[in-house]
């Protein structure tokens, strides 16, 4: 958890025009910025970004939100990784509460990797622009290959030279530790003494979606029988495999845009694309994609787009596993390259405009690509058929949900065609692997699954959430009282106290907080409050970056009602108009004093009601006092509510 401190630090220093500017071109218009919208595709600017209210909204697409919302929209972050980057961006020291032993470990050699792999980036950009041994072995490679400096200085590519022990030597006299050096995979313990472990290879260094370089893929110039083509970083607490995409960095945006992602076999095909103009693509690799890499993907789009070369062995590992990008809900289709071509060599052959066009016309569908090839695999065989049936009605049968009705039958419809067999039967055999599956899943959980338990309990907390609801009288004053609290907190009420710490008083002498019959104010009264005993100064900036997105919904509609002032008051004071802020005093006290009127009615009625209950004429006796002395309350309330304005 990052502290309350830290995360107040960062939000104080959020400037929207800067952040969205970061990635949106803006330009002023009057109060507000405009640019071209990041979330859809557009010819004539709708994107708006207002920096006095600290939103961005789209007039195209609708999207809005905060500065927050923003980078988690647009980069696919969680709350706290958006928080983490707008730390990282203003130099904000990030202090966390309750961090163990063992996860403060693994984070201490985390960031001692990244620290690293930036330095050995450097070093190998250098190696490769700026020494002879670079430019003249690896350089010259690079451009033969159709590679030009642009993209290779966006890709951040690089050459570890071959002389055994340049790298690590070069590390070593930067003071970076043998242990962590051999644990990045940069250098190895050779005859005793750390080498280097990429000698004359080029290298790829591999981004995380935020840019940060997680480890290195490293190629030999030279082919060469005995050495491997490429060498990865081993698996570390920052290269873990099966999480990276290699590209994503470079092309979540244009993944995002596009609404599809292609996903390519090496480096080199990723590199070339983009060198192309090509840039929604990343890669796997070669092996099949695995759970975490087909969610990164999801956060994008639901359209992939495999292209791989035609006799490539990485095609079937590729289709491994897409059976579970089918049930993700993911469009999966293939597209093979003829001729022995990869990706890279296509595209520097015939251009970025015939790649796209042969790309469209042949992208094919995943399941029906299945299909064919093992029918060509069984030839005539009837076994082998009937086997292929089976599997390929079950392949469809993970298209299940509610709204791909439409697909699932379309498919039925054109592998029965393709198999030759009627389309009702395959239907009948599809729906079994659909029931199967069902029945196995509510087998394993008798009871009531806890997810449902839980969606159940948080739809109520949402109605009674939702801000557009009518309020009864109650709900508005508590309303008031919020708004008070949380928009003039930090005024001065009286000599050494603030309204917030005057309100505290209130709240505890009259035991208001029993009155907050609203869960959801209550919990933004005690939020402020121990915020504001930490030592904070909240606003309502504060919530609006909370979260808990329903929280800060319900903050921004206290802080949206309806603000106009009684008209009286406008006139008469001193002389001109007055605004809410003048009259925070009467704002602070009428919201107050009507709450306990409230408060004070429902005692009365509570009191009428014991009365009537009443055992002895002693207690008759004291139930009438006690009926007096609030009636007697009510009374001076109301007069002075009288004399404050309240609307
Ligand atoms: P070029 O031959 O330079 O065009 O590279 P490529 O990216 O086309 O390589 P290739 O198609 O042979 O392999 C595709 C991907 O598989 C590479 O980008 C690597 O990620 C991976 N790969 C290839 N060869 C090796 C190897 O020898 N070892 C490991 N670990 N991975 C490899
Ligand atoms: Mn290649």
């Amino acid at each position: 958890m990052i502290s309350q401190e830290t995360i107040q630090q960062i939000l104080s220093r959020i400037d929207i025009v800067e952040i969205v500017g970061s990635f949106v071109k803006l330009k002023k218009r009057g109060a507000n910025y405009l640019g071209l919208c990041p979330f859809h595709n557009e010819k004539s600017p709708s994107f708006t970004v207002s920096p006095s209210k600290e939103i961005f909204k789209c007039f195209g697409c609708g999207k809005s939100g905060n500065t927050i919302g923003f980078l988690m929209d647009l980069e696919k972050y969680s709350y706290v990784e958006a928080l983490k980057w707008l730390a990282n961006k203003y130099n904000v020291e990030i202090e966390e509460t309750e961090v163990s032993p063992e996860v403060k470990l693994v984070r201490h050699t985390a960031d001692s990797l990244y620290i690293i792999n930036n330095f050995a980036q450097q070093f190998f950009s250098n190696s490769l622009f700026h020494t002879e041994e670079g430019t003249d072995e690896a350089l010259s490679y690079l451009k033969e290959r159709g590679f030009r400096e642009g993209i290779i200085e966006k890709f951040q590519l690089g050459y570890n030279p071959s002389a055994k022990d340049t790298f690590a030597k070069a590390a070593l006299a930067a003071q970076y530790n043998t242990e962590y050096l051999q644990k990045s995979g940069l250098v190895v313990i050779r005859d005793d003494k750390p080498a280097d472990n990429y000698r004359g290879r080029i290298i790829f260094p591999i981004h995380n979606q935020s840019g940060k370089i997680l480890g290195f893929g490293a190629r030999i110039i030279k082919s060469n029988d005995k050495a491997p083509k490429y060498i990865n970083t081993p698996e570390n607490e920052i290269y873990v495999k099966s999480k990276i995409l290699y590209g994503s960095y470079f092309a979540r945006m244009a993944i995002d845009k596009a609404d599809e992602c292609l996903l390519v076999e090496g480096y080199t095909d990723v590199v070339s694309l983009h060198q192309a103009g090509i840039e929604n693509v990343v890669a796997s690799g070669g092996t099949s994609l695995t759970p975490d890499q087909l969610r990164l993907i999801k956060k994008y789009t639901n359209n992939l787009t495999i292209i791989y070369d035609g006799d490539s062995a990485g095609i079937k590992a590729a289709l491994r596993g897409l059976d579970l990008a089918l049930e993700e809900g993911l469009n999966v289709k293939l597209v093979l390259i003829p001729d022995k071509e990869d990706p890279d060599s296509y595209v520097n052959k015939v251009g970025a405009q015939a790649f796209n066009e042969f790309v469209n016309k042949n992208k094919k569908d995943f399941i029906l690509f299945q299909l064919e090839v093992s029918l060509a695999d069984a030839g005539n065989d009837s076994a082998k058929k009937s086997v292929i049936v089976n599997q390929v009605a079950e392949t469809i049968s993970k298209i299940n949900k509610t709204e791909e009705f439409t697909r699932r039958q379309d498919y039925i419809k054109q592998v029965a065609e393709i198999l030759k067999i009627g389309e009702d039967g395959l239907n009948a055999l599809v729906n079994k692997f659909i029931r199967d599956k069902v029945t196995k899943e509510e087998y394993r959980s008798q009871q009531p699954a806890k997810a449902d338990i839980d969606k159940s309990s948080s739809n109520e907390q949402e109605k009674e959430l939702t801000v557009d609801t009518l309020f009864n009288k109650d709900e508005m004053s508590e309303r008031a009282l919020i708004r008070s609290l949380i928009e003039f907190g930090n005024y001065t009420w009286a000599e050494n106290q603030t309204v917030a710490e005057f309100l505290f008083g209130q709240v505890a002498d009259n035991e208001l907080d029993k009155m907050i019959d609203n869960k959801a104010l209550l919990n933004i009264y005690n939020i402020y409050k121990i915020w504001y005993e930490e030592g904070l100064k909240p606003t309502s900036k504060s919530f609006l970056y909370h979260e808990d997105r329903d929280l800060n919904s319900l903050v921004i509609s206290l802080m949206d009602a309806n603000t106009e002032i009684s008209p009286n008051w406008k006139e008469h004071f001193e002389g001109h108009i007055a605004t809410r802020e003048e009259l925070f005093r009467e704002e602070v006290l009428s919201t107050l004093n009507y709450l306990k009127l409230r408060k004070i009615k429902k005692m009365i009625e509570e009191n009428q009601r014991d009365m009537e209950h009443a055992g002895t004429e002693n207690d008759q006796i004291l139930y009438l006092q006690t009926h007096q002395q609030l009636k007697q309350m009510e009374m001076e309330l109301t007069k002075q509510i009288g004399t404050v304005i309240f609307k």
